[in-house]
């Protein structure tokens, strides 16, 4: 199996994370993704890495569906995209008129469209206004295709854009180029979710469990995650910063426990939203 099909693999798992802690996460469709097989591979890595990332990814989740609830009650005719979707459900959890478009490699969309079709027409999932868009955000072709895409979904339009488990994914001049995309096609006012390791993840615990894990089970070489700070995040052009958070600080919000307040047991993982100037 190559890295690609790997990272998808890590898709699956987030799922199984969100669907153990519904109550946090609001992901009522999580479950659908989730096979005997995710479950074992979601045991091991709650045995190696940390046991927590039900938590934390049900709060990942639960911070930006409520951030995309408010900025769509405030909006009319708008857009979300959601940048390497996988397999997560924002777009049936909303309630409200939205167009959503959800990225990813072809190969997910693939495997995915059919199924999302399926469970819709059997009642499992409803019905809702949303596209696909298969690429490789590392393709330079693939990003000329993609940004005339952005500019035809967009238009005048607002729109909330997401890049969530994907930025460390990512090389820098990758995400730049991404950034520079969508800043260039959002309108004033827009929203822009951007989650994030920073560099000072590389000591922590549970980190360094995961790269040795993540390189292990999926090949995926210790040394080349992406780590921004919250300075880049700050300094982007185009941009006022709406706010900066963590899993941490926003596990004081949705759950009734507080385990992430012991430094040593979860993920440091920032989410911000920003504003288009
Ligand atoms: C860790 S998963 C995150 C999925 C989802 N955003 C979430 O937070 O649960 C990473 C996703 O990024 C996609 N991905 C990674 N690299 C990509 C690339 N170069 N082009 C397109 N999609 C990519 C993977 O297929 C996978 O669905």
């Amino acid at each position: 199996m190559n890295v690609t099909e790997h990272l998808s693999e890590t898709a699956f798992l987030t799922n199984e994370s969100r669907s153990r802690m519904v109550d946090v996460s609001k992901d009522i469709y999580a479950h659908l993704w989730v096979t005997p097989a995710t479950k074992k591979i979601w045991d091991d890595f709650a045995a190696y890495v940390y046991k927590h990332d039900d938590v934390e990814l049900s709060i990942r989740n639960r911070y930006y569906l409520e951030n995309l609830k408010a900025f769509l009650q405030e909006h009319q005719d708008p857009v979300f995209i959601n940048i390497a979707a996988g397999f997560t459900s924002y777009p049936f959890l909303i309630n409200a008129p939205c167009h959503c478009i959800e990225i990813d490699y072809q190969h997910v969309i693939d495997f995915k469209r059919p199924k999302i079709l399926e469970w819709q027409k059997n009642g499992q999932l409803p019905k809702c206004d949303l596209e696909f868009y298969g690429t490789d955000l590392t393709n330079k072709h693939d990003h000329e295709q993609m940004t005339a895409a952005f500019k035809h979904w967009i238009g005048n339009r607002p729109s909330f854009v997401l890049l969530e488990g994907i930025t460390y994914y990512l090389e820098p001049k990758v995400l730049d180029q991404l950034l520079k995309l969508i800043a260039s096609t959002q309108t004033k006012g827009s929203l822009l979710g951007l989650e994030y390791w920073t560099p000072d993840i590389v000591e922590h615990p549970v980190f360094i469990r995961l790269e040795d894990y993540f390189e292990k089970r999926f090949h995926y070489k210790k040394g080349t995650y992406h780590l921004i700070d919250d300075d880049f995040i700050r300094s982007l052009p185009n941009y006022d910063v709406v706010e900066i958070t963590d899993v941490k600080e926003q596990e004081q919000i949705f759950c009734d426990q507080t385990i992430l307040d012991d430094y040593a047991v979860g993920l440091p993982t920032s989410m911000s939203v920003l504003r288009k100037k």
